[in-house]
């Protein structure tokens, strides 16, 4: 499954939903609490499932412009279920190249999910300045930020974790990724723009039952190793096949840790 593929997010959604922070979520659907309509912007989209996790829970009116590069995650994003209060219209944008104009125009709320591990330092660095200029909240959903902790543990999982954690800095189209070190350089981002942040943790929590999801992830965090070249080709193989024995016993559980942060700007301005 590649890693943008619509069956990996369909396949991860039902967790992401699990995970989502209700306090972040909530603070981010306050701040536009009495608008109506409510214009939102969803950077890289997807197949919509920021859409699908919030549109239910905005009572007003909304209009959402779904942007990613994508143009077939976006088509089936277009076509998501939603409320009848939800108006959509997806938006092809490289936002590698062309974030600003995802940005500009009428726009209430910024959101993304599963997005800020991808993009470099210099990248959230424009997205932190191009939001305070336009003075934008910005609610970033299920940033990756390098916990995998498996229940039972085996002797290869630290050696394999560490080379996921290494391999999580590759470029995905935005520069040097920021992998782990996401959320943690977004909130000084955007503290430094003067912003007020709100972040908790978000973590997929998958138990003996989730064999699908915990099968995907080891074949995805073996492979990366395998790019990573570290550990040996022979362990990672060994290491996939232990813990796959014990996907296929129903005794293993696996915890991902991921940051939700919600980002609003203050009076205070740039410090
Ligand atoms: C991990 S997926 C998350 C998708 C969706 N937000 C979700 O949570 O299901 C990352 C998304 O970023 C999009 N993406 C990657 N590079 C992009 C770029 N340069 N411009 C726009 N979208 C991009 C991909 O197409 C993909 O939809």
């Amino acid at each position: 499954m590649s890693a943008f593929s619509a069956d990996w997010l369909a396949l991860r959604e039902p967790y992401d939903i699990a995970a989502r922070n209700a306090t972040v979520r909530d603070a981010a659907i306050a701040r536009v609490a009495g608008l109506d309509p409510v214009a939102i912007v969803d950077l890289a989209c997807g197949t919509g499932s920021s859409l699908r996790a919030l549109a239910p829970r905005i009572a007003a009116r909304q209009s959402w412009r779904l942007v990613d590069n994508d143009l077939s995650l976006l088509a089936r994003a277009g076509g998501t279920a939603r409320p009848d209060r939800a108006q959509v219209t997806p938006v092809p944008i490289d936002l590698a190249r062309d974030l600003e104009a995802a940005l500009d125009g009428a726009v209430d709320l910024v959101t993304t999910t599963a997005l800020l591990d991808l993009v470099s330092e210099p990248w959230l660095e424009r997205l932190a300045v191009e939001c305070a200029a336009r003075r934008l909240p910005l609610y970033a959903a299920l940033s990756y930020d390098g916990r995998i902790a498996f229940e039972p543990q085996d002797r290869g999982d630290a050696a394999i974790i560490a080379a996921v954690n290494a391999h999580q800095h590759g470029d995905k189209g935005f520069g040097p990724s920021l992998g782990p070190a996401a959320a943690t350089a977004a909130l000084s981002r955007f503290a430094a723009v003067g912003y007020d942040v709100t972040h908790e943790t978000a973590d997929w929590v998958m138990g003996p039952h989730d064999r699908e999801m915990q099968n995907a992830l080891l074949a995805g965090w073996a492979g990366a190793a395998r790019e990573f070249g570290a550990p040996h080709l022979d362990e990672i193989i060994a290491w996939l096949t232990r813990r796959r024995e014990l996907v296929a016993a129903g005794r293993s559980s696996i915890r991902v840790g991921h940051v939700d942060l919600f980002a609003q700007p203050t009076g205070s301005g740039v410090r």
